[in-house]
């Protein structure tokens, strides 16, 4: 099979990796791909944001799959213009991917799905604004209604940020406050049918203790030895088989990752959203321990056949992700310092999220530079792989978690 995979980050190097150890896969294309993935795949400069253009590069490649990695593709309808030109795609449609683009959206169809998540309001004016903060009172949770990577919602005691925040946006949804671990939880959907994957947890907060302004995500580990052996399960039957059948019934089928994010709360579980796209860092440590081969079943996905899919296969390893941070990140990153050290050991691997190369010097490119995952019979075996790696890469002024995993390796060892 030929893979022709959209993306430069993080997540598209693990899903390349992945993807690679399929038998089924021939070539792996990537675009635009980036200097760790060109180690494992092609990588063509094509401009991702111009859907001919990527139309153009599958045909002229004779590509059997394409695979969508980011939200910003699937938002342009990368997706449905691939297959009005008759390509298998993986990656749900524009009119799909608005459950991860409008976080209104998202509410409504929870609300049609019977899929239980915070309560909130949708506010245009300062004045339902006002009236929405007072009703839930502190800590306030505002989110702005379209993508913000990762960096549109706050939550906060103080009413003052709050209200600023709210008004730096159209259109705003304030919600009760979650309270309870948040887990991570995937479903590969071939619109039909849903297979859930391992749950992970992923570390938001930029610094230690979960200090810091919200970040894309810093670290993320699997599995969960904490968490109640039936939440896979669970979340299956309440939240994504429910969520996938509301899509069909509307006439916009999800074809692709459905990614619930969710707070286990001492009512129960409750969604705190969905994206429509494999997440990061989660996807650079759940795919190292996928051993159901991964080409073909997005494959199957995508042709709408996973109606007899066995369930999914996986390690019985432990793995942790640590991300390393440019100086400055997520406020004001600053890019394009020399990146050295990188040295994976066994049991490791390391995925470049934003790294280019000047000449033969590798150089940061973005906030989240690299991802760091150790694999380990254990969660503390993973996390030192992860950190032996870590420590010996150097990258002036950057910065990463030193507590990812931390806490549930230390219940894990008392356990
Ligand atoms: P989101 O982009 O909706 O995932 O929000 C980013 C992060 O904000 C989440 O991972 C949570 O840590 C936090 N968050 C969002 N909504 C809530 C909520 N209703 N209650 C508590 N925390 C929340
Ligand atoms: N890890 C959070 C996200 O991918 O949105």
């Amino acid at each position: 099979m030929k893979v022709l995979l959209i993306g430069s980050g993080g997540r598209e190097h693990a899903l390349a990796s992945a993807l690679k150890r399929d038998p089924s896969l021939e070539e792996l294309h990537v675009a635009p791909g980036n200097p760790g993935i060109a180690e494992i795949a092609t990588c063509h400069a094509t401009n991702t944001d111009d859907n001919a253009a990527v139309i153009a590069l599958a045909e002229s490649l004779g590509i059997d799959l394409v695979v969508i990695g980011p939200e910003k593709p699937l938002i342009q309808g990368l997706s449905d213009d691939l297959r009005k030109a008759g390509f298998a795609v993986f990656g749900p449609s524009k009119a799909a991917a608005e459950i991860e683009g409008s976080k209104d959206f998202a509410k409504q169809v929870m609300r049609d799905a019977g899929v239980l998540t915070a309560h909130s309001f949708t506010c245009e004016t300062r004045e339902e604004v006002e009236r929405a903060l007072d009703t839930f009172g502190a800590p306030y949770v505002v989110k702005h209604d379209g993508l913000a990577a990762g960096k549109g919602v706050v939550v906060t005691e103080d009413r003052a940020i709050a209200l600023e925040h709210a008004l730096l946006s159209p259109r705003v949804v304030i919600e009760e406050f979650l309270d309870g671990p948040e887990v991570s939880l995937f479903g590969i959907s071939d619109g039909k049918n849903i297979l859930a994957m391992q749950p992970a947890q992923d570390f938001k907060r930029a610094f230690d203790g979960d200090l810091g302004p919200n970040t894309g995500g810093m670290g993320a580990y699997s599995p969960l030895p904490w968490a109640p052996d039936e939440i896979v399960e669970e979340t299956l039957e309440q939240v994504l088989k429910p969520t996938i059948a509301e899509m069909a019934a509307r006439g916009t089928p999800f074809v692709g990752l459905l990614y619930a994010g969710l707070a286990l709360t001492n009512k129960g579980t409750r969604v705190i959203e969905f994206n429509a796209r494999f997440g990061d860092p989660e996807t650079e440590v759940l795919l190292p321990r996928l051993q159901t081969p991964l080409a073909g079943l997005l494959l199957k996905a995508a042709t709408r056949d996973l109606k007899d899919h066995p369930p999914l296969q996986w390690s019985d390893q432990s793995a942790v992700t640590v991300v390393l941070a440019s100086d400055g990140y997520p406020m004001s990153p600053k890019v394009g310092e020399p990146l050295t050290g990188i040295n994976p050991i066994e049991g490791s691997e390391v995925f470049h999220a934003g790294t280019t190369l000047d000449g033969n010097l590798l150089k940061s490119s973005g906030g989240r530079v690299l991802a760091v995952t150790g694999l380990g019979a254990d969660l503390t075996e993973a996390r030192d792989k992860a950190y032996r790696v870590i420590s010996g890469i150097t990258l002036r002024g950057s910065h990463y978690r030193s507590d990812i995993a931390l806490n549930a390796s230390i219940a894990e060892k008392g356990n």
